[in-house]
């Protein structure tokens, strides 16, 4: 992948920068999430509580200007995001111009808000992958999850465009108790769509999924069923389907590497075009994140103070600091040892060596025996419940 910039306009100059810091290596990709908008409702969310307008969304003469300075950083791919993607109408354009600056393109979408004729303009501007989730494989749980009226006809409509195109397709299937039972229907939908890859991801508890834990959170014998149900798809459909599996973190022992450890690998870009060392890094109070609109995203990834905190391993307490995963884990995440913990720099009580591991078992077992609550708080951008 080259890193060079084709004829630009001016507007979408990258910004002059400092030299990278030597020993900060490029980041991988980019999560560039356009736009807070999106005509799904789920209930686990990712984006914040509090969204970006689109009054605040970066112009395409930003973006453009971002996507030529990830390219310049070294970055090789482009994850477009939102909110919707497909909501921003020249999101042709910044494929286009993220495919003619070098990158890896992958668009992650619902699926519901786009026609075939536009699709197939994303393809012709050099669109490579699509990462389209379902939020169940039984049309009438679909609805009532992203409270969208005929959700799964959209979805199945868009998954044929996409194989139509030859272009390659990972199935995203977000599981939760309210869906959990449906596993074997979604992996048999991700064969029938002729997917090459499905992610079977376990509801991660932050933002509108972290309101909504005790409506969402399996119980250890509801995760055990998935494992062993996922185990045995791997087996069935070797060389046919890859099939990923993300366990929640709340039944785990080892944290996870969240983002491949914090600054290392990723970078998120809000719409507003605040700059993420992951995407739920604004709930940790006191740091401030710097916007593509005041400085150059070199100079932000190398530099910036947020970057910077949890940066490699100087920054670690015990018992990470001598323990002997923690160039592999990296700490684990800090977004959520903030949540347990109240405190974003504590050891992650996914961790058996945290202290606070039994006490996030001990959440687990309280949110998930809570079956009487399945009532959902849905993502709205006026309805942010107040945390
Ligand atoms: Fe922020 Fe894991 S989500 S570090």
């Amino acid at each position: 992948v080259s890193g060079g910039v084709p004829d630009l306009a001016p507007e979408q100059l990258p910004l002059p920068v400092r030299p990278v810091s030597p020993s900060v290596e490029p980041p991988l990709a980019a999560l560039l999430e356009l736009t807070h908008r999106c005509p799904l409702q789920c209930p686990y969310c990712s984006n914040p509580l509090e969204m970006d307008r689109v009054q605040a969304e970066l112009t395409t003469e930003e973006w453009c200007r971002v996507i030529s300075e990830l390219a310049m950083l070294g970055a090789l791919q482009v994850h477009f995001s939102g909110g919707e993607p497909t909501v921003r109408q020249d999101l042709v354009d910044l494929v286009r111009h993220a495919r003619e600056v070098g990158f890896y393109t992958n668009l992650i979408t619902s699926g519901a808000a786009i026609t075939r004729p536009r699709f197939l303009a994303l393809i012709d501007a050099g669109l490579d992958h699509v990462q389209l989730s379902f939020q169940d494989a039984e049309p009438n749980s679909a609805v009532r999850i992203s409270h969208v009226p005929n959700i799964q006809e959209k979805k199945l409509a868009f998954a044929g465009w996409v194989r139509e195109s030859g272009t390659p397709l990972t199935v995203n299937a977000v599981i939760h108790r309210q869906n959990i039972d449906h596993i074997d229907a979604m992996i048999d939908l991700a064969v029938k769509l002729h997917a090459n890859r499905l992610e079977v991801a376990h509801v991660q508890y932050y933002g509108w999924a972290l309101a909504n834990r005790a409506a969402l959170m399996p119980s250890r014998a509801q995760l055990e069923f998935v494992t062993e149900r996922v185990m045995d798809a791997r087996e069935r459909y070797r060389g046919k389907l890859v099939i990923d599996y993300v366990v929640p973190d709340y039944y785990a022992h080892q944290p996870k590497a969240c983002m491949g450890g914090w600054g290392r690998q990723f970078l998120n870009i809000t719409p507003s075009g605040k700059v993420l060392p992951c995407h739920a890094a604004e709930t940790i109070p006191g740091m401030t994140f710097p916007s593509v609109r005041e400085q150059p995203l070199a100079d932000i990834w190398a530099h910036a103070e947020a970057f910077q905190r949890f940066r490699g391993t100087d920054w670690m307490p015990e018992p990470c600091r001598g323990c002997d995963q923690r160039e592999i884990d990296w700490g684990g995440c800090r977004c959520q040892a903030l949540a347990i913990t109240g405190d974003a720099a504590a050891a992650d009580p996914a961790c058996a060596k945290s202290s606070w591991h039994a006490a996030m078992q001990e959440i687990a077992a309280t949110a998930s025996d809570a079956s009487s609550q399945t009532d959902f708080r849905y993502r709205r951008m006026a309805a942010a419940p107040k945390h």
